[in-house]
């Protein structure tokens, strides 16, 4: 046993050997390798780190993370090699949805700090070279933004047309669907004026009215307030949903199931774009992605492709939405992202991700969050993220593994449309039991619970009682714990990093897909300037032969693996383990 371990050690020690050698080779070599490449962007380089502030680092004991407590953590940002930060909402906000109900743009949620605060917080990042991604909440404001009392005080208010109102005495409007309604109806009526207003999220987020020229320019003030200040961009929240018919015409019975395809894309959301683009984009060197695509490639390029000067990038949905901890079909998946990469090769670029802090855990819904599997099925899913093409979005908490909690009491809960759908389905006689368990596998807390900074009382999160549960597995799966151990998810996560950083083959390649019919390795190449690699990504539990005779007869020489004893080189076929991600380059 003694020597199984021993020789076990020295194989790591020699891969890590291995990698640092090969990593400081293509360090002084990295820049020729980027020369003559045609439309490179420092956002189609990047490494976006999406930080929920909330539940990263308390520095004051209230149990909710803060600005400060990011600040303490920079130089771990930093080592993790990502270039910029996206940080969910932190403005003003009574927190009906955890900052995305904002009641001033201009002004720091008092949860999380001041605007000294957030100045050091800008400073401290760009000094270690991240750049900065902030959220914009404009398809919705609070119902406590000034505007919104302004608007719902008076019929003839300056401000009454900021947001979507139908006068009661025209009757009921035709319905709108609320995601978050506890009613699902997205009208609420308003005693003051006897009028309804719109929100398609929760009460407590009326839509903003985009059709009203003075509402797009003081949205345009307030993005250009943070653009001066240095910021690097934003991420713009709902905004695909902007645009609407304000006659509000009836839909289709049943039309909510596909809501998307009524309420997105409405017919002036590219001249906003347009617009926005001018009046801020053009102005400053920033990138921009708004959250969801449309409904189709055309979508998704009508708002993404350079020629049309509105957003940088595309953030869509399908690939992400297949994930689910019951298991998914890896042949759609593959289809799925294959297709968006197709679509997108010669024009346009996109976000790769598999998600976010709408989402459950990344481990928990596309890989095995057993712990036998978890550490492997992690760095596979990073290993995917960052080698397909399109900006890779690392999500908090994903580069060590972090689970699913799986609450399994009602109180436990935070999310608001959780919580409203919870009462709909006592209300409407739903199936309490099936509720419960859809929601403890997909709800969104679940990736939302405090990071696991160490061992320690809260998991290093807060000296006070956390805002949400910590997930008790926090004693063996910490930050701490992994800064360690050269095995671990974090430190390969670093690895796969910095291997994308340094090659554009993984940025700006060719994508193939290789063997589409492989129900349980996805394999595909990249191919840039004469260098071709390919990726092998074992998404079963099984070990498994991947035969590369049809495809490949080069010689294959190991990048990296999330295998410490995998094989420099590789022959006719290799044996994947379970979960093991593997990158060889086709000498060509
Ligand atoms: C999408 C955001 O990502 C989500 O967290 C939020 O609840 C809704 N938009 C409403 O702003």
């Amino acid at each position: 046993m003694r020597i199984t371990l021993l020789s076990a050690f020295s194989i790591i020690i020699v891969l890590v050997f291995a990698c640092k050698s090969r990593t400081k080779e293509n360090k002084d070599t990295g820049s020729a390798k980027f020369d003559n490449i045609p439309g490179r962007k420092w956002w189609k380089e990047a490494i976006v780190y999406q930080l929920y502030p909330r539940s990263f680092k308390d520095s004051d004991g209230d149990g909710i993370g803060d600005l400060q407590g990011i600040i303490s953590k920079l130089d771990y940002l930093k080592s993790l090699g990502i270039d910029a930060v996206w940080l969910n909402p932190i403005y003003s906000s009574p927190n009906d949805d955890n900052g995305y109900d904002v009641s001033d743009y201009q002004n720091i949620m008092k949860d999380f700090g001041t605007m000294e605060d957030f100045d050091a917080l800008l400073k401290g990042l760009h000094e270690r070279n991240i750049k900065l991604v902030m959220d914009l909440v404009v398809n919705h404001s609070s119902d406590e933004h000034e505007w919104f009392k302004q608007s719902r005080s008076s019929r003839t208010s300056p401000y009454r047309n900021y947001y979507h109102w139908w006068n009661a005495e025209r009757g009921k409007p035709a319905p709108r669907y609320s995601l978050f309604d506890v009613n699902h109806d997205a009208w609420m009526y308003d005693s003051t004026t006897n009028a309804y207003y719109l929100h398609y999220f929760s009460r407590k987020q009326p839509d903003l009215n985009w059709e009203n020229p003075q509402l797009r320019k003081e949205v345009y003030d307030i993005m250009k307030f943070w653009a001066d200040k240095g910021i690097d961009g934003f991420r713009l929240d709902a905004f695909q949903f902007v645009s609407k018919d304000t006659t509000f015409p009836a839909f289709p019975k049943n039309y909510e199931k596909n809501f998307i395809l009524y309420y997105a894309m409405g017919k002036n959301l590219h001249s906003y774009l347009k617009e926005m683009n001018q009046e801020v984009f053009s102005k400053y060197d920033m990138m921009s992605v708004a959250e969801g695509a449309g409904n189709s490639f055309e979508d998704a390029h009508n708002l993404v492709d350079a020629d049309r000067k509105e957003l940088d990038m595309a953030y869509a949905f399908e690939g992400v939405d297949l994930g689910n901890p019951k298991g998914y079909d890896l042949l759609q998946f593959k289809e799925v992202y294959s297709r968006w990469d197709s679509a997108f090769a010669e024009k346009g670029w996109l976000s790769m991700f598999l998600a976010n802090h709408d989402q459950a855990r990344m481990v928990s819904r596309f890989g095995n969050d057993d712990p036998a599997f978890r550490d492997a099925s992690a760095k596979m899913l990073n290993t995917f993220i960052l080698t397909m093409r399109g900006t890779p979005y690392c999500y908090n908490g994903d580069e060590l593994a972090m689970t699913n909690i799986g609450f399994d009491k009602i109180e436990d809960y935070r999310d608001v449309p959780t919580l409203n759908e919870y009462q709909y389905q006592k209300k409407t006689g739903g199936n309490m039991q099936d509720f419960m368990e859809k929601i403890k596998n997909n709800c969104r807390d679940n990736g939302r619970t405090p990071f696991q900074w160490d061992a320690t009382a809260n998991a290093g999160f807060s000296a006070g009682t956390p805002w949400i549960k910590i997930n008790p597995n926090y004693t063996s799966l910490n930050a701490a714990a992994q800064e360690k151990d050269t095995n671990s998810v974090l430190n390969y996560f670093r690895s796969i990093v910095q291997l994308r950083k340094e090659n554009p083959v993984l940025i700006h390649g060719k994508y193939t897909l290789l063997d589409k019919d492989n129900p349980k390795v996805y394999a595909y190449t990249r191919e840039l300037n004469g260098e071709k690699w390919i990726v092998l990504l074992n998404f079963s539990k099984d070990v498994v032969v991947f035969n590369f005779n049809k495809y490949i007869s080069t010689d294959k020489s190991l990048i990296l693996s999330n295998y410490s004893n995998a094989p420099k080189t590789a022959g006719a076929s290799v044996s994947l383990q379970p979960y093991q991600a593997v990158i060889y380059d086709l000498k060509q």
